[in-house]
């Protein structure tokens, strides 16, 4: 374990919640966003599947109910892209919000949607009026990070500076990079990005495990999404599962990388265990057991995936047990996948 920032407040958990009924408040396990000065909760609710760009629709009053009880959960972090169903995804972030003035909401900027075909923009003007834009959408000042840019896109300084700019004028509550490879996120710590995003997962720790000490050297505040390879490490698909070609998954694996995946969840079974039920559960505590990471970015599509997620985060640290943790990288190597 990388010893890190992490504030464990667990303050309270009813028995109704503990015992599988609906508590109407309860996740507050609250975390440092680096060296923002911002709390947040380890888990973070994250809208790209809520906004059906990603997994297909959503009806919006649904994908409203999520954020709804994310809140009614005690989440205090939002994750969202003015990309996101053109803007649709940050209002209902609005909405919803607006009776929780303390909530943060990190949008992510570079994505002109605008234009035919969508394109990526990350010239300080542009990022400046989307930053204005998504600030008046959201009804508050979001974190703004920089959305998939190019490591070159980041070092070049021109996006970033901007950002660190709207950061020091209050437009913003702070920045950072939502980083697509560990060569951006290195470009995004070497521009003293207050705020980290990378995709972490038991399966795909590429980004983030090379710059374990870079991260904690600068004190960045992590965000890690992707948490269940898509919704894999889950547990719950059948071997021949087909994606329906809306969904982004359809071209994500071919089908026998899916077949191969599938099998090397077994890795993931030993640590299962009395109070760590499902693989779905191992999969979110792996993330949450880095104190590394800030808050979990999770993608549910309905309440019940939302709640079951939030349940199995569990009771707070140890999140897994550590015998069983240090044993995963051989178990999954020994089943064709390498960290
Ligand atoms: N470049 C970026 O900045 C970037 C990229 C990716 C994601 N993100 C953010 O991170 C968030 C999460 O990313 P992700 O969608 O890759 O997350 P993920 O958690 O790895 O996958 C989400 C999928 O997992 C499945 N799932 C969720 N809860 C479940 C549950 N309780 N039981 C079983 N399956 C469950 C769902 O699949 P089904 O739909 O099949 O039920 C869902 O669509 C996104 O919403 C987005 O906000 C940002």
């Amino acid at each position: 374990m990388v010893p890190g920032a992490a504030i464990f407040a667990w303050e309270r958990t009813s028995a109704a919640w503990l015992h599988g009924g609906r508590a109407t408040s309860g996740l507050v396990r609250t975390r440092s966003l680096g060296k923002t000065g911002l709390e947040v909760t380890e888990l973070a609710l994250g809208t790209w599947g809520l906004s059906g760009d990603a997994y297909g629709p959503v009806a919006r009053e649904d994908a409203e109910k999520v954020v709804a009880r994310a809140v009614e959960l005690g989440v205090t972090l939002f994750e969202t892209s003015d990309a996101y169903g053109r803007g649709a995804a940050e209002e209902i972030l609005c909405a919803q919000l607006a009776a929780s003035p303390d909530a943060v909401v990190v949008t992510k900027l570079g994505t002109d949607r605008a234009s035919e075909p969508a394109r990526k923009r990350f010239d300080p003007a542009w990022l400046r009026e989307a930053a204005a834009r998504s600030a008046e959408r959201l009804g508050r000042a979001p974190v703004a990070l920089l959305h998939n840019p190019t490591a070159s896109a980041v070092s070049l300084g021109e996006a970033t500076g901007a950002l660190a700019e709207l950061a020091a004028s209050g437009t913003l509550r702070s920045w950072g990079v939502s980083a697509g490879d560990a060569d951006v996120a290195r470009a995004a710590l070497a521009a003293g990005a207050p705020v980290l995003e990378v995709a972490y997962n038991a399966f795909h720790v590429a980004d983030l495990h090379p710059l374990t000490a870079a991260i904690a050297e600068a004190g960045a505040g992590l965000l890690a999404r992707s948490v269940l390879a898509h919704g894999l490490l889950a547990g719950m698909w059948r071997i021949d599962r087909v994606f329906a070609e809306h969904d982004h998954r359809s071209q994500r694996w071919a089908k026998d990388e899916l077949r191969t995946r599938i099998m090397q969840l077994g890795a993931l079974r030993p640590l299962v265990s009395k109070d760590v039920l499902t693989l779905r559960a191992v999969a979110l505590r792996f993330v949450l057991a880095n104190d590394l990471v800030s808050s979990a970015v999770i993608g549910p599509r309905s309440v019940m995936q939302l709640e079951q997620l939030a349940r199995e985060a569990g009771k707070g640290p140890p999140y897994l047990l550590d015998a069983a943790l240090a044993r995963l990288p051989d178990d999954l190597e020994r089943l064709g996948l390498a960290w």
